[in-house]
């Protein structure tokens, strides 16, 4: 286990809902499992009047987020827990002189001995990420001159291109990139990272992964749920920002890159880049219009449930055009994927909660059984994301009997059987990785730009192009009716249940 040094979390917008939701719970899995450094202690600061006392109520001891886990534990030990929240009010204002918090600080790190090393949290609206970091730097609280200095800011990184490359020099005029750390919670999921491993830590992958042998990759993340309480930023936002620029591409990061040369962060990062960069951006508006869906969810009713369509949604404008189901077809420039197409779509009110790769492989260049059925049963290999984490292969097998007949079979892995193994939350895992200064699965500067690069003319077409269109799915569907139109030769997307193996014909060969 790696050493993790004592420190201090300051949390910038903790009375928000992210700190009590996320943050603390992660922390209090570290706490559990023993991982927090000895001297430890977290100040939280926001504009809300509030006490030490009230912090630690809202985002420990009355927490709905912790409710449960407290139960059975004893008083003292949650205690042991609690006493290390601080809250400091900053006034009514992010924009302000930091010269308290700075005392404050100071008189926490000299009292609980956290070695003059602190990480900074931004959980508030991207528009205030400048803002502090001026602030700090003005207080001096950026110096790492006694002690080390990092920044975690949250998503959304920007809305554009433009408006990441001048948050990314913003930042940097106050922290050098190295103290920066660009959270993207997919990248904390354990089956994201089990893509690096999949494909580099074995002989049998990494031979076929590429243009000779895959047909095509297709990507889907769905939820179930709506925007819910969220209609006011996610109407400003979409699919394509909200989970398209950041979360999918990281993953098609990671499907796409070239093996790097060892597992050191700037390694494993600089193929992330060079993946990203390799992604064919799409100029001209008929290539978009022909290769991009964009819909939105209309009213409809889900196991007898009326529910409401994107547009009558709460802080969603009842006119508005932005979507809440994006599909892309693209391709990329590179000597290993050339011509494979790639889909990817996400979107909100689907019929099931899942998010999973499928790398389609070719059918076998010459049909020996031509009588099997085989050539529409491509061989595929799924990666699932979440939920019922795990990896399935699928393959022919001989049906018993004369002739060749062949069915399709499948050759399983379940995270859920390693029954003894802790998986971390993600939050839990990006936390306890820049408390040790590893920046392997945060998102770099160029990272990001990169992303912005490819969605940039995407996201410029829908909003002013001709002939756009937003097509109605009724919420509870799998999107629009000419969702399918996108994908080329093959017909149509593998539409999954919440269980990996759930098609029909399936067997497990133990
Ligand atoms: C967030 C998006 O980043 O990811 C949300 O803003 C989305 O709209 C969420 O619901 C999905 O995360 P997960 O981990 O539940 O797939």
């Amino acid at each position: 286990m790696k050493k993790t040094e004592n420190q201090m979390l300051v949390i910038f917008g903790a009375s928000g809902d992210l700190t009590a939701r996320k943050l603390v719970p992660a922390l209090f899995n570290l706490f559990i499992a023993k991982q927090l450094p000895e001297n430890f202690v977290v100040l939280g600061a926001s504009r809300s009047d509030m006490m030490d006392n009230d912090f630690r109520k809202k985002v420990v001891l009355e927490s709905k987020y912790l409710k449960k886990r407290l139960e059975d534990l004893k008083e003292e030990y949650i205690a042991k827990f609690a006493d290390r929240f601080f809250y400091e009010d900053l006034g009514g204002a992010y924009d302000t002189d930091y010269g308290r918090l700075r005392k404050r600080v100071e008189d926490l790190n000299n009292k609980y001995h956290t070695d003059g090393n602190i990480m900074y949290y931004l959980s508030t609206p991207p528009t205030l990420y400048e803002t502090i970091a001026k602030n700090l730097a003005n207080a001096g609280l950026n110096t790492q001159n006694n002690g080390w200095k990092r920044l975690i800011v949250e998503k959304p990184f920007g809305y554009s291109l433009d408006t990441a490359r001048t948050l990314n020099s913003g930042l940097q005029q106050h922290f050098t990139e190295p103290q920066i750390y660009r959270i993207d919670h997919y990248l904390g999921k354990e089956t994201v990272q089990n893509l690096l491993v999949t494909r580099f830590a074995n002989s049998i992958f990494e031979p076929l992964w590429n243009r000779n042998y895959i047909h095509h990759i297709e990507i889907t993340n769905a939820e179930s749920v709506g925007v819910e309480k969220r209609g006011g930023y996610y109407d400003k936002s979409g699919a394509l920002r909200d989970m398209f620029q950041n979360h999918l591409l990281q993953i098609v990061s990671l499907v796409v890159m070239e093996p790097p040369i060892g597992d050191q962060p700037e390694e494993i990062r600089n193929e992330k880049v060079k993946a990203l960069k390799s992604l064919r951006i799409m100029q001209d508006d008929k290539t978009i219009h022909d290769h991009t869906i964009r819909g939105q969810y209309v009213a409809s009713e889900i196991n007898g449930e009326k529910v409401k369509g994107y547009r009558e949604e709460e802080g969603v404008d009842p006119n508005s055009t932005t979507e809440t189901y994006a599909a892309i077809k693209f391709f990329v420039d590179n000597w290993r994927w050339k011509d494979v197409p790639f889909y990817v779509r996400t979107a909100k009110r689907m019929p099931t909660k899942v998010t999973e790769v499928v790398i389609h492989f070719k059918t076998p260049h010459h049909q020996i059984f031509k009588d099997s059925g085989l050539s529409s049963k491509d061989n595929k290999l799924i990666i699932r994301i979440q939920p019922d984490e795990g990896i399935l292969m699928k393959f022919g097998v001989k049906v018993p009997g004369q002739g060749f007949k062949v069915e399709r079979a499948n050759l399983d892995f379940y995270y859920s059987s390693l029954a003894q193994t802790h998986v971390m939350d993600a939050y839990e895992r990006l936390l306890l990785d820049a408390m040790q200064g590893d920046a392997t699965l945060y998102a770099r500067a160029d990272e990001v730009e990169a992303a912005w690069e490819f969605v940039d003319p995407i996201l410029n077409y829908w909003e002013k192009g001709e002939d756009v269109r937003m097509y109605g799915y009724a919420a509870g569907v799998w999107g629009p009716e000419n969702a399918d139109e996108l994908i080329e030769g093959i017909g149509y997307w593998r539409n999954p249940g919440s269980n990996l193996a759930d098609d029909d014909g399936f067997c497990v060969i133990c």
